[in-house]
């Protein structure tokens, strides 16, 4: 018999990651995520959390978070369906529906588990999903969980996406299949919007059913400063089929919501395995998120205009790096776009290490993101922005944006 180390790959394997220089170091957050912070030992400004309305350290949100937790402990003990429904999760889902102007929610424990466990109960073996794609990991995971038939369409190209509706629709004459059609509302590395107008006018002239994660939109975008999302940012309410929300970034917490109809809801709550089959949240959590809704909310006492703040520090800080000379057009398009991703184009892989590096070094903490994850020629530093920076925090940051820009011959 061949003699087998079962664990080498191991060992191997993350050789070859560290060699390609792929490896994701992880650096150690020494403080509450807040504007300054303290990371690996040194003091730095926190330009790269999606922290965005600076509410992960909140007093409002710790207050309901300590006042679950002395009301009714550390955990759930179980799955919703089973044992583990708290009316601390009911009241989440309701006041997370309301303030999304939807009929109702279902809470999984976070962003990446609703789309794994959203997606596959909404379509059959053979029918049809048509996704972005440029589309968030977690869709990709959920979708990989389907046994449907999956076309891509270019990235918020909508004469491609009527090209792949209209073969869906050949494919299926009699209209007896489901079609869903699935994006991101803002994307994750570009900070770009999808045009969910044109395709929500798209899925309802051919049928299909439409599906968008608004990770990034949750909290920044929409009317009146009111964070309410991409659907409102558009007056979609009531025509997207699917909305998927996560508290993980603008409010502060953790845990992911499907909003939609009640149908959809009470659909999921008995399909989804990633909701029937894992624990529900601690209490704290939902505490917390109930926290930040109220802080978001105009009517309620504890109200604070951070939606406006952010979006007044996006506007300044997205002009100015431009002004500076990050011209590219991806920074360029996205300067134009409401949302609190900042790709700031530095060139070729080792330009934008190096320009994360010399940030770092003068006191900016900012990440690079490199081919493969962008393409080739497009490595950035990805700005997240935040309603906590104040302006003497963002000036000082552009500062150091241009001197390190010119010193690597960036413009
Ligand atoms: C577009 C998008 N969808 C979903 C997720 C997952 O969200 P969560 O952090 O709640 O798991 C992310 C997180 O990076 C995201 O960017």
């Amino acid at each position: 018999m061949v003699k087998r180390n079962p664990t080498q790959f191991l060992v191997d394997e993350y050789k070859k990651i560290q060699a390609e220089g792929r490896e994701w170091v992880h650096r150690k957050l020494e403080t509450p995520s807040v504007p300054e912070v303290v990371v690996d030992g040194k003091k730095l400004l926190m330009l790269c959390s999606n922290n965005y309305l600076n509410l992960s350290n909140h007093p409002h949100l710790k207050k309901r978070a300590l006042e679950a937790v002395e009301q009714l402990g550390v955990g759930s003990g179980s799955v919703r369906a089973i044992a583990g429904n708290m009316a601390i999760h009911e009241e989440w889902e309701q006041k997370h529906a309301e303030f999304k102007e939807q009929e109702a929610a279902v809470v999984f424990m976070s962003g990446f588990i609703a789309n794994e466990g959203a997606i596959p109960p909404l379509v059959r073996k053979d029918d049809f999903i048509i996704s972005d794609e440029l589309n968030h990991g977690s869709i990709i995971d959920g979708v990989r969980l389907t046994k449907t038939q999956k076309l891509i369409y270019k990235h918020c190209d909508m004469g491609e996406l009527e090209k792949r509706l209209q073969e869906v629709d050949k494919a299926d004459p009699n209209g007896e299949k489901r079609i869903l059609v699935i994006t991101d509302g803002v994307f994750s590395m570009d900070g770009d919007m999808a045009p969910l107008d044109e395709i929500q006018k798209l899925c309802e002239e051919y049928g299909a059913m439409i599906y968008v994660d608004d990770a990034h939109g949750d909290g920044v975008l929409g009317k009146d400063k009111k964070g309410k999302g991409i659907v409102d940012h558009f007056g979609l309410q009531g025509k997207v089929h699917v909305e998927l929300n996560t508290y993980s970034k603008a409010m502060g917490v953790i845990g992911g919501a499907i909003t939609g109809s009640k149908d959809l809801a009470m659909y999921l709550k008995n399909t989804a395995r990633s909701y029937l089959l894992s624990g529900s949240h601690p209490p704290s959590v939902a505490g917390a998120a109930i926290g930040a809704l109220e802080v978001l909310n105009p009517k309620s006492k504890h109200f604070e205009p951070v939606v406006a703040k952010l979006l007044d520090n996006c506007g300044y800080f997205k002009k100015e790096i431009v002004n500076i000379g990050f011209n590219h057009e991806i920074t360029a398009a996205a300067a134009k776009c409401p949302t609190a991703i900042v790709p700031v184009i530095c060139g070729e892989n080792d330009v934008a290490r190096k320009m994360s590096d010399r940030l770092m070094e003068e006191g900016i903490f900012a990440l690079p993101i490199v081919f493969p994850m962008v393409p080739r020629g497009t490595a950035r530093i990805r700005v997240m922005m935040n309603a906590g920076l104040s302006k003497e925090q963002l000036d000082m940051a552009l500062g150091k944006f241009e001197n390190i820009g010119r010193e690597l011959k960036i413009f």
